[in-house]
Order: C-alpha cells, then sequence, then structure tokens
C-alpha cells in the first residue's frame, strides 16, 4: 500500500524505544569493539540490505581502522509482521572473501532464518573469519539456535520501525527505533 498522508504515517508510530542519543551511544561503543577485534586485520563489513543500510553507515563511520563493504540482500518471505520462514539470497557480494575476516553487520535477528541462510552460504566461501554484530536482537521468537558475537540492545517480542527498519517498506527514515502500532 502507498502512503503519502503525514498523519496516516505517524499513526503507525506506537513509541519510541531507543533514541537517537541510546542509538549514539551504543555505535560509538560498537565501534571501538570493532577497532579493537580486527586491528591489523583485512576487515570486509558486510550488510545485510536493506534493514541495515543505516546502521552500517553509521558504525562505518565510527571505525578508525582500514576496512571495506560489501552488500547482500535476502528476502523473507512475510505474512503481516511474521516471516514464513523462506529466506532467498536476491543480491550477493562481487568478490572472493577468503582473503577477508567477514563481519556482518545485520539490523535484526528475529526468528534468526535470515541470518542463518547468510551463515551458511558465506561459510562455504571460507573467510578467515566470520562474525556477526547485529543492532537488534529480540531472542524470544528464534526457532534456530543462533547468536550474534555482538548484539548492541535487545528487545522484547515487539514489531519495531525506524533506522533502516520497515512496515510495509516505510518508516526506514526514522531517525530512532520505535514499536509499530495499527492505530
Ligand atoms: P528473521 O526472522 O531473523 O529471519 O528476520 C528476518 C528479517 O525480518 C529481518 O532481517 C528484518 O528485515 C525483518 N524483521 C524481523 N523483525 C522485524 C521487526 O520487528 N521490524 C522490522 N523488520 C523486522
Ligand atoms: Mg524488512
Amino acid at each position: 500500500m502507498l502512503i503519502t498522508d503525514k498523519q496516516q504515517f505517524e499513526k503507525g508510530i506506537k513509541r519510541v524505544l531507543i533514541s537517537e542519543e541510546e542509538l549514539n551511544e551504543a555505535l560509538d561503543k560498537c565501534a571501538k569493539w570493532i577497532d579493537k577485534e580486527y586491528e591489523g586485520k583485512p576487515l570486509l563489513l558486510v550488510s545485510v540490505l536493506k534493514g541495515a543500510f543505516i546502521f552500517l553507515a553509521d558504525i562505518t563511520k565510527r571505525v578508525t581502522i582500514p576496512c571495506e563493504v560489501g552488500f547482500m540482500a535476502a528476502k523473507s518471505y512475510f505474512e503481516g509482521t511474521s516471516s514464513t520462514g523462506n529466506v532467498e539470497i536476491t543480491y550477493d557480494l562481487a568478490k572472493d572473501i577468503s582473503q577477508y575476516h567477514v563481519l556482518i553487520i545485520e539490523d535484526i535477528i528475529d526468528t534468526g532464518r535470515t541470518l542463518k541462510t547468510i551463515l551458511a552460504e558465506l561459510s562455504r566461501r571460507k573467510a578467515l573469519s566470520l562474525k556477526v554484530v547485529t543492532l537488534l536482537d529480540k531472542p524470544d521468537r528464534r526457532v534456530v539456535e543462533l547468536d550474534a558475537d555482538y548484539s548492541l540492545f535487545t528487545i522484547p517480542d515487539h514489531f519495531v520501525i525506524g533506522y533502516g527498519l520497515d512496515y510495509g517498506e516505510y518508516y526506514r527514515n526514522l531517525p530512532y527505533i520505535a514499536e509499530y502500532g495499527e492505530d
């Protein structure tokens, strides 16, 4: 559905869960962890589109060691706000990762199915190491066993929007994370 009405748009924003200030503070800490963990190593930050695009940009600006960035996209098939379990890699990295320490930059681990698919595919390509940073973790919803190496925020089982995350492709532009709600 196309939304052009600002009032209708704003109705979907139920309440702010994580403010810009809280995001900035956590981003600074995470970038310091990356600097320390990967200093002196060839680093490739891999973002999973589209949800992680703002997170990747903000993290990359804060990292002070040399790094490259790469993009993948995965489509999870949704019914409403719940994924059906089918995950397809729709856009892939252009280069051989075997000479890199790969750090996946994810927006959210919900059921874990998307990340599991990405990890299985990248594991086959034998990077020097393979780790995961996630902005948000919703452990209550996990259906596959899997954890991030670094998680910025653990959140309860709410559908969230903003800072790259969407509902029906909208709300990615909010500078904070909010809970989505139908009126
Ligand atoms: P998975 O269930 O862990 O495979 O997550 C699949 C994808 O669903 C994530 O990468 C997000 O793009 C999206 N997703 C899961 N939970 C939320 C949410 O609360 N808000 C917005 N997108 C979500
Ligand atoms: Mg999405």
